[in-house]
């Protein structure tokens, strides 16, 4: 394809187009229009653009895979988030349906991991202890008494290197977590591949490995709204979960070793059911996630790819499906939005249930649950994982 013979002339433009129009290094991390190079129009399929810098002088890029039927996916280094992903509808009208800001500086500033990549641990550890061999580790407690999605600084926070291989349909990132980044142990290399296929299908593929025995479980934390219209909540979609079983959790949300039947519970998502539909009955579970807010233990435990789960928009007709290598898949309502946060494009702001995260991952805590399976990772071994998000429509 034309696009391959193409890249390396254009890696090459980049770095000239770049060494033209670099940040203004003032810690100011908006971006200009001046500051914008993209050669989108001689690439059919990939390019990048100068995202800012963060205030610590860091420069940020924002790539654009885009494929034949025109879905385009946008995503920068700040945390490798995804910032915008549009697919069509129905009528095949292309919107955007995952939920971001206007700026780098809306990305760096306090929001709830909006389209971001997060490690080295998914999900809440409790009171952020964790023991491997009979060494106890101590991770940031940053999620009241416990750690959340690898500490307050995170791989959500920092800048992964770029690499954009020869068929230019997929985006390499690297980060490299040296050993006791927010307590973990290890240095642990991290490769995460976005590759947009022609199907409308977004792979996330994840690997690392370490040179010393730690833990791992990376997944992505985008908010997805197929409305294509954030002014509208979550509640109408209609969601399947290909899960029998949930982890019920204690009041600080960390599971509490039970796996649950959802069979006759709100939990139920194994038929197509609207997101709202029960969401506020009376239900201990509910009331402690405020909503949603909950991993389900997936059917099919192995890790070949498996169908974990859908959402459906009546209205637009779009439709996603995600499957995965991993056990479970955290179904998270976006509870805890509270209208304080900007929309992009304009005006109004995210408000409660306006979005939905499918977070495919290892259960939580389970560092410290022996049922749970393992999240261990020995030097010499390779973690892999990977997820799809397959958008069609209805
Ligand atoms: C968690 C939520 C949390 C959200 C944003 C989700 O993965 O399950 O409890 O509020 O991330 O931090």
């Amino acid at each position: 394809m034309k696009k391959i013979k193409h890249t390396v002339y254009f890696l090459c433009l980049f770095s000239f187009l770049f060494s033209l129009t670099n940040c203004k290094g003032d810690g100011k991390s908006e971006k200009t229009e001046e500051e914008i190079s993209t050669t989108k129009s001689e690439i059919d399929f990939l390019s990048k653009e100068n995202y800012g810098t963060t205030a610590n002088g860091e420069k940020v890029e924002q790539y654009t895979l885009t494929n034949e039927a025109g879905m385009e996916v946008k995503i920068i280094t700040y945390g490798g988030r995804i910032t915008s992903l549009k697919v069509p509808d129905k009528n095949d009208e292309f919107e955007d349906v995952i939920l971001g800001f206007d700026s780098l500086s809306q990305y760096t500033s306090e929001h709830p991991y909006f389209g971001a990549l997060i490690g080295r641990y998914g999900n809440r550890i409790s009171e952020g202890k964790f023991s491997l061999d009979g060494e106890q580790y101590q991770l940031p407690q940053n999620d009241g008494k416990n750690s959340l999605h690898g500490g307050d600084q995170g791989f959500d926070k920092v800048i992964w290197t770029a690499e954009v291989p020869s068929d230019s349909t997929s985006l390499i990132l690297k980060y490299t977590s040296k050993d006791g980044e927010m307590g973990y142990p290890g240095n642990l290399d991290v490769t995460v591949t976005y590759t947009l296929n022609e199907d409308n299908s977004l792979d996330v593929a994840y690997e690392a490995e370490s040179d010393k025995k730690t833990i791992v479980n990376l997944t992505q934390h985008s908010y997805f709204n197929l409305t294509g219209n954030f002014e509208e909540t979550i509640l109408d979609h209609e969601v399947v979960i290909n899960a029998d079983e949930f982890l019920p959790v204690d009041e600080t949300l960390i599971p509490t070793g039970e796996l649950r039947k959802v069979e006759g519970t709100p939990f139920d998502f194994t038929e197509a059911k609207k997101v709202g539909k029960e969401i506020e009955t009376e239900n201990e579970q509910l009331q402690l996630g405020k909503g949603y807010d909950h991993c389900w233990v997936l059917n099919d435990q192995s890790e070949n790819m498996h169908f974990a789960a859908s959402a459906y928009d009546p209205e637009s007709g779009r439709f996603l499906e995600v499957s995965t290598t991993e056990p479970g898949i955290q179904f998270y309502t976006g509870n805890f939005l509270d209208g304080t946060l900007p929309r992009q494009g304009g005006e109004g702001t995210y408000a409660q249930r306006s979005g939905f995260c499918l977070e495919t991952q290892h259960y939580p805590d389970s560092p410290n649950q022996e049922k749970f399976p393992s999240v261990v990772l020995n030097p010499g071994e390779k973690y892999n994982s990977k997820t799809t998000f397959k958008f069609s429509v209805k």
